[in-house]
């Protein structure tokens, strides 16, 4: 199946399970629950479920096992939105072609949506009966996606961001606080889709942790030059918001050109590392070029 058919077929896949773990919004509280919908249901990408779904693929996992990892990173990454547009940190009022949870509801809601969203990622990996693995990598899923996802991981990565606004980074300052805010989610949902294998090794763990470290800062450069050669019609979010905030970018850094030479030296990494996979890790390789070459 072609990359777009299998994006099409996993979007769906984790669209119909999303659905089953948020509340519905007649359980109280009624607006909390709508706005985590909201939140949730509003157009996204879903690339970070797609790489849970295409890596267990590779290590022929079920499916079925897949959707509760494929789900908990989601969620995660839907506050992290939420958050993130707020006027306390980027202060956005568009996202996915919408205007943002706290212009749509307001910024306490905004907050308490990322709380519960939250929560339910790690409830929804801990609960989930279709999860096929032991206990023990049940627990190494919940403790890859904690780190991912705190100090250490995305929340870090935020705060870099956010003290680095009107700073001179240098390139190793600007990839720490890439490979943090982005890259660390993007590398636990390929962590997580291969622990979902029970046979899992550590070489294969560490050439896949590799390749996700590559798309995941990749995954990061290319935001930022959307940020200045796509429209705010296409990206369903304000462009130019990096420039109008003072932020730190890999183009404001390297020059345009140095931009996109470096994420194609990512990908080209990224690739070497799945050197040893077989054809079933053929659309992983889709998925890094695709993360490269996307248009929103
Ligand atoms: C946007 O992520 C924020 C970053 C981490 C760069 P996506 O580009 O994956 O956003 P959606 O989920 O498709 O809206
Ligand atoms: C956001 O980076 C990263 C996280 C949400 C963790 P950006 O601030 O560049 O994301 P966009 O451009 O608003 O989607
Ligand atoms: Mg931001
Ligand atoms: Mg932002
Ligand atoms: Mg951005």
């Amino acid at each position: 199946m072609p990359l777009k058919s299998l994006m099409t077929t996993y979007r769906q896949r984790v669209n119909s399970a999303l659905e089953t773990w948020l509340p519905t919004p007649e359980i109280q509280p009624t607006r909390l629950h709508q706005a985590m919908r909201y939140a949730v249901f509003n157009g996204g990408k879903r690339v970070r479920p797609l790489l849970v779904y295409l890596t267990g693929s590779a290590l022929n996992v079920n499916p079925a096992s897949l959707d509760a990892p494929a789900c908990a990173v989601e969620f995660i990454h839907a506050f992290s939105l939420v958050h993130d547009d707020l006027p306390a940190m980027d202060d956005d009022d568009l996202r996915r072609g919408k205007p943002t949870c706290h212009k749509a509801f307001d910024e306490a809601t905004a907050l308490l949506v990322g709380d519960a969203l939250q929560t339910l990622a790690f409830y929804v990996i801990s609960h989930d009966s279709n999860l096929q693995t032991t206990d023990k990598q049940r627990l190494e899923m919940i403790e890859t996606l904690a780190l991912a996802s705190g100090s250490r991981g995305m929340a870090g990565g935020q705060a870099i961001d956010m003290d680095s606004v009107g700073q001179s980074l240098n390139i190793a300052e600007l990839e720490n606080m890439h490979i943090h805010k982005t890259g660390a989610l993007i590398r636990a949902s390929v962590k997580l889709g291969a622990l979902a294998c029970p046979t899992i090794d550590n070489n294969r763990l560490e050439k896949l942790d590799h390749y996700a470290k590559c798309i995941g800062l990749a995954f990061q450069i290319q935001d930022d030059i959307l940020d200045i050669e796509s429209s705010t019609e296409m990206l369903g979010k304000a462009q130019g918001s990096d420039i109008a905030h003072n932020k730190v970018t890999y183009p404001s850094l390297l020059g345009m050109h140095g931009a996109k030479q470096m994420a194609d030296e990512l990908i080209e990494d990224a690739m070497t590392s799945l050197a040893d996979f077989d054809k079933k890790a053929e659309p992983l390789r889709w998925i890094a070029n695709y993360i490269v070459t996307r248009n929103y």
